[in-house]
């Protein structure tokens, strides 16, 4: 399927949080990555739906998936992409973030994708840019485009979301992934269980749909999807657990307690995997993860994002 055949959808200008978005947007996505997924398995990875658009990534933290399957979803797509890397950047000298932003619009850059540690930096860029800004991931706020892709994930491989369980365990608090999870999955009708440490869990977050189970068995119980989250050591600023060998003992993953799931559960992970913390080796690697499908529908959301918001009609009032 040609994306021009789907009907027309309209965007804001920038991606800052899956909040933002309603349900028929997110499935607007889900639709075009599908069909932009073919191109990501040819032989000939080329598409000319970004000719003459410049894309660039501005990344202030580290990052494997997301921003090298942005900087190829832009390639495949005949876009100009360029990373700008933070460390050897006027950044290093004290530019500001607004400062850089502007810098980047006078060269006519078309969409910038940032990720920072400071919850609302993206906004706080997208105000000051005439760029499309997309969110890469800010602080423990959102990281919408990682939530799209896990909801295409669960999409190709269920037909739906309405009514399955849905377990999100490890690190809540800090999870900016846990966070547009939830918001996306629960707009989608999917029930989301998070479990965790107390410590782990952050406040109000029923607030969004969202069940606080009483333990990992009780969230897992007959799940259709298990989505396991990286301890973040770099956010977490006391230790809010004894130590990581008793929280694999007791929050951690593996076949056995796996088995309390759906015969055909889903295992995904956003990665980077600690294996045998959250997740052992053995269900990372078995036949129930998802997490390699997770990696390439990665690269299919991302080109339909940069397909979506490089579009003259993606807005009304453009100016
Ligand atoms: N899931 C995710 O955001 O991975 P990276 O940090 O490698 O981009």
């Amino acid at each position: 399927m040609n994306p021009k055949d789907l009907k027309h959808m309209h965007f804001g200008k920038d991606l800052l949080g899956i909040k933002e978005l309603n349900v028929d947007q997110i499935q607007y996505i889900i639709d075009i990555a599908s069909s932009m997924k073919v191109l990501i398995k040819a032989p000939n990875k080329k598409s000319p739906h970004l000719q003459g658009k410049s894309i660039i990534t501005l990344f202030y933290e580290n990052s494997t998936r997301t921003r090298m399957s942005f900087e190829l979803a832009a390639k495949y797509m005949s876009g100009t992409a360029a990373n700008i890397s933070v460390s050897s950047s006027s950044v290093a000298k004290g530019e500001t973030l607004i400062d850089t932003g502007k810098t980047l619009d006078m060269m006519g850059t078309d969409i910038i994708i940032i990720r920072h540690g400071c919850a609302g930096a993206p906004k706080l860029l997208a105000d000051n840019v005439k760029a499309s800004v997309l969110n890469a991931g800010d602080g423990m706020h959102e990281h919408p485009t990682q939530a799209l892709l896990d909801a295409y994930t669960i999409y190709e491989k269920r037909g739906g979301f309405k009514d399955l369980k849905v377990a999100i365990t490890g690190d809540i608090k800090h999870s900016r992934v846990a966070r547009s999870n939830i918001y996306a999955l629960t707009k989608l009708g999917a029930k989301v269980f998070l479990a965790a440490p107390g410590t782990l869990i952050p406040p109000a977050i029923e607030e969004t749909g969202a069940v606080i189970a009483s333990s990992v068995d009780e969230a897992i119980t007959d799940a259709d999807v298990v989505m396991g989250l990286r301890i973040q050591k770099e956010r977490q600023k006391s230790a809010l657990f004894p130590n990581i060998r008793e929280y694999a003992k007791f929050y951690g993953i593996g076949e056995e307690k796996l088995k309390l799931a759906k015969s055909d559960v889903l295992l995904m992970h956003p990665g980077p995997v600690n294996r045998g913390t959250e997740l052992t080796s053995a269900i990372v690697d078995g036949a129930k993860s998802v997490i390699n499908d997770q990696v390439m529908n990665g690269v299919a959301i991302r080109m339909a994002l940069l397909y979506i918001f490089t579009r003259g009609d993606r807005y009304e009032n453009i100016d």
